[in-house]
């Protein structure tokens, strides 16, 4: 029984083809990297594969490169395991496409560690209009009544985070790709806004962040893809490919980042002097 702090390694965005041999050795690296650790539990946030929707049988692979960490590791999709709610990216979520996914892995969790309850749920219903978007809302609440109730504290983990700056936001343009619509992030930014949440951990974004907002530390993890995105709407200083080691204990909670060696390309989107550009 591990005792607190807890130590919670949280990957995310391998975009991992099991069948690719440059992508099996980039995930042995941070299998690796990750034993160094020897963390109590693992959480992927997800971008587990390269479209996995339109090739499911990547799922067992990584779910086989997961089950070799020796310790419980906890999966949620990214729009490119189930498809995407926004934007102009193709393929779209749907029924069909999670169905896919569930065949191997879970698409949410909610376990308790310690007294350490930690809530993952598939961001990429947020705004889908389908069913699992309003009936995923009302397990979320559940669970969360539950955990405040027992007096847990709380982490939740998704592939897309609910904001880029500030929880009240308004974004317009191509930055707005990142996250979900207002009126949608607002209903769970109000669920989070309880004393018992601490911690909100989410990938997507290939880029590191860390933010303090309601009382609760909202942190982006980097890709392990090797590839950085740098929007002009991100915060700054998030250049970086690794994964992010947690530790949760009772009074406090604390994180770092531990860069994994990769080849990086690095891309910048939607800063305004590149509208000018194609404009010009
Ligand atoms: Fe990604
Ligand atoms: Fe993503």
């Amino acid at each position: 029984m591990p005792a607190l702090p807890l130590s919670v390694i949280q990957i995310s965005d391998l975009h991992a083809d099991p069948a690719n041999p440059a992508d099996r050795q980039r995930c042995d690296r941070v299998r690796e990297a990750i034993a160094a650790i020897g963390p109590d539990l693992i959480i992927n946030t997800g971008d587990v594969s390269s479209d996995g929707m339109l090739q499911p049988e990547m799922f067992d692979g990584l779910k086989a490169w997961q089950s070799e960490m020796g310790v419980p590791v906890y999966t949620v999709p990214g729009n490119h395991d189930v498809g995407n709610s926004l934007g102009e990216e193709k393929p779209v979520v749907c029924d069909a496409f999670i169905d896919r996914y569930l065949q191997t892995f879970d698409d949410r969790f909610s376990v308790n560690h310690q007294g350490w309850r930690f809530i993952g749920i598939n961001s990429m219903l947020l705004g889908s209009g389908l069913d699992r978007e309003t009936d995923q809302l009302e397990w979320f609440i559940a669970e969360l009544d539950l955990a405040q109730a027992a007096g847990e504290l709380v982490s939740v983990w998704m592939h897309m985070p609910l904001f880029l700056q500030n929880p009240d936001e308004v974004v317009t343009g191509g930055s707005a790709y990142w996250i979900p619509d207002p009126p949608v992030r607002d209903k769970w930014i109000a669920e989070l806004d309880r004393a018992c949440v601490r911690l909100v951990g989410s990938g997507h974004c290939h880029w590191y962040a860390s933010t303090r907002a309601m009382d609760v530390d909202w942190v982006w993890a980097p890709s392990l893809q090797g590839l950085v995105v740098d929007d002009y709407l991100f915060p700054p200083g998030g250049k970086i490919s690794g994964l992010v080691h947690h530790r949760l204990g009772e009074d406090a909670i604390s994180h770092e980042v531990i860069p994994v060696e990769m080849p990086e390309q690095l891309i910048r989107l939607n800063y305004p002097e590149q509208a000018e550009e194609q404009a010009g």
